[in-house]
């Protein structure tokens, strides 16, 4: 039989995120979400219901992650587990025609987001003694590649946080980064346009996904994950 889990995730507007949802719930998880788009949050909270909560919630701003990080774990307690998935990528060009103002955007979101996160749930996490924390990355966390300097600095750096802070967490935690392959969603097409298509829907991705997820533990600290 499988434990009903507390499962925070990050992005759930579009997307991974979005496409997680459902089949999470449908394995009878509790689902804390979040994302930019309160209309988003508001329709989804209208389909699911409690003790589902999705709010209008901006990684990059410390203040709001405070607070809804607050109310998540007062309403459902601390994640068993937290999906750093919310994310942006640059739009497609050679670092030199990169504004200063989009390098930061990508990072502040990127990098400060997902650390914001954890600064609010992992205190809660280490109270209970368990959990398992996975930060979304990519294969461009992984090598560089042309025209996504930003996204590419921002996931090495995601990888970075997450191999260091799996070396602080207690014994009973675990932090893991993904790299979820190659899906079509907005990302993707923000950087390839139509030649997203040929990738497979956030909704097939999130089926393996799903199982891969609800596997993890606490074994698995300091992992490197890929789904292809
Ligand atoms: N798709 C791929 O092929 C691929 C490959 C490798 C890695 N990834 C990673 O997988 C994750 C999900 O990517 P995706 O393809 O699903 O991207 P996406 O379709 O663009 O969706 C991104 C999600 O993140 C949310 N988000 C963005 N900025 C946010 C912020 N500041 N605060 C809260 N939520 C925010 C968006 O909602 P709002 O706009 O409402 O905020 C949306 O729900 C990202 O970390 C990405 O880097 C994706």
């Amino acid at each position: 039989m499988t434990t009903a889990k507390h499962i925070v995730l990050t992005g759930t507007s579009r997307g991974l995120g979005r496409a997680l949802v459902q089949p999470l719930i449908d394995r009878g998880h509790t689902i804390s979400g979040c994302g930019r788009s309160a209309s988003a949050a508001e329709a989804f909270q209208q389909i699911h219901g409690d003790p589902h909560r999705f709010a209008c919630v901006d990684v990059s701003d410390a203040g709001q992650v405070t607070e809804w990080a607050a109310a998540v774990v007062a309403a459902n307690g601390p994640p068993d587990l937290l999906l750093n998935n919310a994310g942006v990528i640059n739009r497609g060009a050679p670092f030199w025609e990169i504004s200063a103002e989009e390098f930061a955007h990508v990072l502040t979101i990127n990098v400060i987001g997902s650390a914001n996160v954890l600064r609010q749930f992992l205190p809660a996490m280490i109270d209970a003694g368990n959990g398992v924390i996975v930060n979304f990355s990519s294969g461009w966390g992984r090598h560089g590649a042309a025209d996504v300097v930003p996204y590419c600095t921002s996931k090495f750096a995601v990888e970075g946080l997450s191999q260091a802070l799996a070396d602080e967490v207690p014994k009973g935690l675990a932090v893991v980064s993904l790299n979820p392959g190659i899906i079509n969603t907005d990302m993707l097409k923000t950087v390839w346009g139509e030649g997203a298509t040929r990738f497979p829907s956030a909704e097939s991705w999130a089926l393996p996904a799903v199982d891969l997820l609800l596997g993890l533990s606490a074994a698995d600290n300091g992992k490197r994950l890929s789904l292809h």
